[in-house]
């Protein structure tokens, strides 16, 4: 038996291959309470799939997940589904449903996997989007609203099932600079108030060091810095520092993520 995580999220050695694409090649990362960690890294170099796998999924070639004590990599699939609600995700692309409107896109987990009536459904429906400043907005179509107000929405529905883990995939990607600051005070503030614990998933570094407690970077199949954001602003690491700075000089070459697929 592997021993159990004491920490909210856990990944252990994980290896994470595509055909012959090798993506994950031994990721350990640990998520603690009330930490907003920012996982930053090029393109294709498996941000998203670290959150499926958080998820459960996507299975790995060989490691083990935990959320808290549960090996997420080894439950059966009906205690999957329960622990899983206890983990919020946002997705890059909001993930509304177009045929239903603000009110019944943010009940839908609620009416899926609770037994609760109509009434109380509304009561947390309107606590959640009055926290996102959307209460007004319950009867508009997704097609009806703006890039920010579409991400406020998922926001409000990745926390109506009162999760301890909530994951983001991209919240600012595509939202004008003045909507992603936005964004990321919210995040910042909600993530507070309800004291969740939360993993972001970016490339846009302003971003990133706005809302990040704790940073990590994936680069080649690796966690190549972790820590706090002053470490990363402060690294010797050739690779992070390029990152950080988006310049054309440096080690990383355009392409190479497909550097280890060949190893
Ligand atoms: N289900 C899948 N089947 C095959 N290949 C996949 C699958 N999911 C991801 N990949 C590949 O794995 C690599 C990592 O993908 P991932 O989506 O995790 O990257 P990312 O870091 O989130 O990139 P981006 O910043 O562009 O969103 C990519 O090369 C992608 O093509
Ligand atoms: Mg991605």
């Amino acid at each position: 038996m592997t021993a159990p995580s004491s920490h909210v999220a856990e990944l252990r050695d994980v290896k994470m291959q595509f055909d012959e694409k090798k993506v994950l090649d031994g990721v350990s990362l640990q998520v603690n309470p009330l930490d907003r960690l920012v996982i930053m890294g090029q393109s294709g170099s498996g941000k998203s799939t670290i959150l499926r796998l958080i998820l459960g999924i996507l299975q790995p070639n060989a490691g083990s997940i935990f959320f808290k004590q549960f090996e997420i990599t080894r439950l059966r699939r009906r205690k999957l589904q329960q622990v899983r609600r206890h983990i919020g995700m946002v997705y890059q692309y909001s993930a509304l449903l177009s045929s239903r409107n603000v009110r019944d896109n943010v009940a839908l987990p609620l009416e899926e996997l609770t037994d609760n009536s109509r009434d109380e459904i509304d009561e947390i429906v309107d606590a959640k989007l009055d926290l996102v400043g959307m209460k007004d907005s319950k009867k508009l179509m997704p097609s009806e609203l703006s890039g920010g107000m579409k991400k406020r929405v998922s926001l409000a529905r990745s926390l109506v099932m009162e999760p301890e883990l909530i994951l983001f995939d991209e919240p600012v990607a595509g939202l004008d600079p003045v909507i992603a600051s936005v964004i990321d005070e919210l995040i910042i503030s909600l993530t507070e108030k309800s004291q969740v614990t939360s993993v972001i998933v970016t490339h846009e570094m302003e971003s990133a060091f706005r809302i990040g407690t704790r940073m990590a970077m994936i680069y080649q199949g690796k966690i190549i810095e972790d820590g706090p954001p002053e470490q990363f602003k402060q690294s010797n690491n050739p690779v992070v520092a390029q990152f950080l700075s988006g310049s054309t000089e440096g080690p990383i070459l355009e392409g190479s993520q497909d550097a280890i697929a060949t190893k």
